[in-house]
């Protein structure tokens, strides 16, 4: 996929139905989803488990677009080779999650992958600068990562200060946790591209009401206009 600055929505299938990953990712692509958001959560790293290699690597036949690993889990390098053949577009990795974030990115990059970094809100832009240089993307938390529907914090110095940094390198930033209508232009004002959205994309619709979820896709590309 060639590299572009337009803004992206990338649902978080934390919100979605979990008796029912493939429908709901054939229902969110269908109605428009930029890429597919997928949590990997640990029960160490952030206080809550979801799925490992073998789940994404189910889901990969669903996803016609792009799919975006976010690992919050530690350590990460002894599962970079599992993730790249369940079939990741991009693997995320937290810059918090053990003392060699540089050789992770490595890794994920020899692994085939796009390497994504992620900084929690506690942690200062300062943490990835050095990190940029292999970067694809740098995913900026507001909120701390465990749970969909938490309440929005304000990052946008952080991202106005990496988006400074990346310069003309094509590099994206995403945001994630918080993200409705009302957050949305407050990021892309700071220079962020790529959205992730969970509740704000799954609220009130399902596989069999699935213009809803279009519906509130729509919401957010509207609050940018
Ligand atoms: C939080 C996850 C998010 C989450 C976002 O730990 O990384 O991707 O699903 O959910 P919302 O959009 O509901 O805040
Ligand atoms: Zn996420």
């Amino acid at each position: 996929m060639p590299f572009d600055r337009k803004v992206k929505i990338a649902p978080s299938i934390l919100s979605a139905d979990f008796a029912d990953f493939g429908r709901e990712i054939q229902a969110i692509e269908k109605e428009g989803a930029d890429w597919i958001h997928v949590d990997v959560m640990d029960g160490h790293f952030v206080p809550n488990l979801t799925f490992g290699p073998p789940a994404v690597k189910a889901f990969r036949p669903h996803v016609k677009t792009f799919m975006d690993v976010h690992l919050m889990i530690s350590p990460v390098d002894a599962y970079i080779d599992a993730y790249a053949d369940a079939g990741a577009d991009m693997l995320t990795a937290h810059v918090e999650a053990g003392p060699h974030p540089h050789r992770t990115l490595q890794a994920i990059k020899a692994a085939g992958m796009q390497a994504g970094i992620a900084l929690n809100p506690g942690t200062p832009a300062e943490a990835v600068r050095d990190l940029l240089p292999l970067a694809d993307m740098v995913l900026v938390m507001t909120v701390n990562p465990g749970f969909g529907g938490q309440k929005f914090i304000d990052m946008t110095a952080k991202v106005r200060q990496i988006r400074d940094w990346i310069g003309d390198r094509e590099i994206h930033i995403q945001i994630d946790g918080g993200v409705t209508p009302e957050t949305a232009p407050l990021v892309v004002d700071a220079g962020a591209d790529v959205l992730v959205a969970g509740s704000a994309v799954f609220k009130g619709g399902s596989v069999s009401n699935s213009s809803v979820y279009g519906d509130n896709m729509r919401a957010i590309r509207a609050s940018l206009s």
